[in-house]
């Protein structure tokens, strides 16, 4: 079996992190999102990857290149994101006739996708599709399911009450998916719809059929969605110390990286300090990632996540934030008083 990770699309809802950087790229406890796809599908024993490539193209191949994964991976450029269907015919070429797992690279599942693998094989239907139980289907592509647990129907962000069982950004697909992904129009929204492809089968006669996930599953397509993936994440951490310790209370489960300082200062896990990242005279509380090279010097910072090389200092208490690369918050004293800002276009500032 082969594996096709997405990890293109232009996420409009995490700009401004997506001006300058591929959602998927975005780190969940310290390692990016994309990581925790290429890991799954390896797990399943998967040897060939194709990784579809959007508007960031060259930094997913340098940070996916970055490590040595020991499987072939191929990097496939999608051109203009047209939808999920679209990403299956871009790489018709690299599936070459076999069955594979698509795995949408900015989605995490606790569980991996082993049973879910073994099921596709234990029931060789032309798809199994992943569902999982929500209260509020109305925000998600829903299926419906008939007496014997097989899909009958999709529907995306249903009116009407159809089903409690949304879809979760991962399939198991036979090769006549690529029919399908030919056979469908584009949708309203001029992108071809996945959903649209595998109701496509259901109607031609092809055998559909859903496994249920049971660990919590995420889609880190929203800043809120990151910080949720962030605390889950987080929340199955061991603790590890590899930094300098100077005076200072560890609590709870904490990571903190090799050459990193910690002075003066409380940290209450669970929580992860990157590598070569300086903490001085701050409070680090629960669900917090701090990326590597970063300086944090009297701070309090809680449920949040920070990346690399950023400079806070001075600058108060900082909760259920997202803070990119490269970022400066700090205490300045000259006058006139008041709030100086530079960002970026869509950024998101609450002052409480
Ligand atoms: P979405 O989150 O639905 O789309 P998006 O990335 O464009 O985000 P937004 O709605 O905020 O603009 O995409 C699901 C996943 O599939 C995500 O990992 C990106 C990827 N994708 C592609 O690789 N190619 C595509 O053509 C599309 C639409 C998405």
């Amino acid at each position: 079996m082969k594996a096709l990770i997405l990890s293109g699309g232009y996420g409009t809802r995490l700009r401004p992190l997506t001006y300058s950087q591929q959602k998927q790229l975005i780190p969940v406890a310290n390692k990016p999102v994309l990581f925790y796809a290429i890991e799954d599908v390896i797990e399943i024993g998967v040897k060939e990857i194709g990784i579809i490539l959007g508007p960031n193209k060259e930094q997913v191949i340098e940070t996916v290149n970055s490590k040595n994964w020991n499987v072939d991976i191929e990097f496939i450029y999608q051109g203009e994101p047209k939808g999920l269907a679209h990403a299956i015919l871009v790489a018709e070429e690299f599936l070459d006739d076999d069955e594979f797992v698509m795995y949408l690279g900015d989605n995490i599942l606790k569980d991996g996708i082993t049973n879910h693998a073994q099921k596709f094989k234990e029931l060789n239907p032309d798809s199994l599709i992943l569902l999982t139980y929500v209260d509020d289907p109305q925000r998600f592509g829903v299926a419906e399911l008939d007496s014997e647990g097989k899909v009958k129907r999709l529907v995306e962000k249903p009116k009407e009450f159809i089903s409690n069982y949304a879809l979760v950004g991962i399939y198991f697909f036979k090769p006549i998916i690529i029919e399908a992904c030919k056979s469908i129009k584009p949708s309203w929204r001029n992108e071809l719809e996945i959903t649209d492809a595998i109701q496509w089968l259901i109607e031609n006669g092809y055998r559909v059929e859903a496994s249920i996930v049971k660990g919590w599953w995420k889609d880190t397509g929203k800043p809120e969605d990151i910080l949720e993936a962030n605390r889950l994440i987080l929340d199955d951490i061991e603790s590890k110390n590899e930094g300098i310790i100077n005076n200072s209370t560890i609590t709870g489960r904490v990571i903190i990286e090799s050459g990193s300082t910690i002075e003066n200062s409380v940290i209450k896990g669970p929580c992860i300090i990157g590598r070569d990242t300086k903490i001085v005279n701050s409070y680090i509380g629960p669900y917090t990632s701090i990326g590597s090279n970063c300086l944090i010097e009297e701070m309090e910072i809680e449920d949040s996540v920070i990346m690399d090389e950023c400079v806070l200092t001075n600058a108060g208490r900082i909760i259920e934030s997202l803070i990119g690369k490269n970022v400066k918050i700090q205490k300045c004293i000259s006058k006139p008083r008041g709030y100086r800002i530079v960002v970026g276009d869509y950024s998101n500032i609450e002052m409480r």
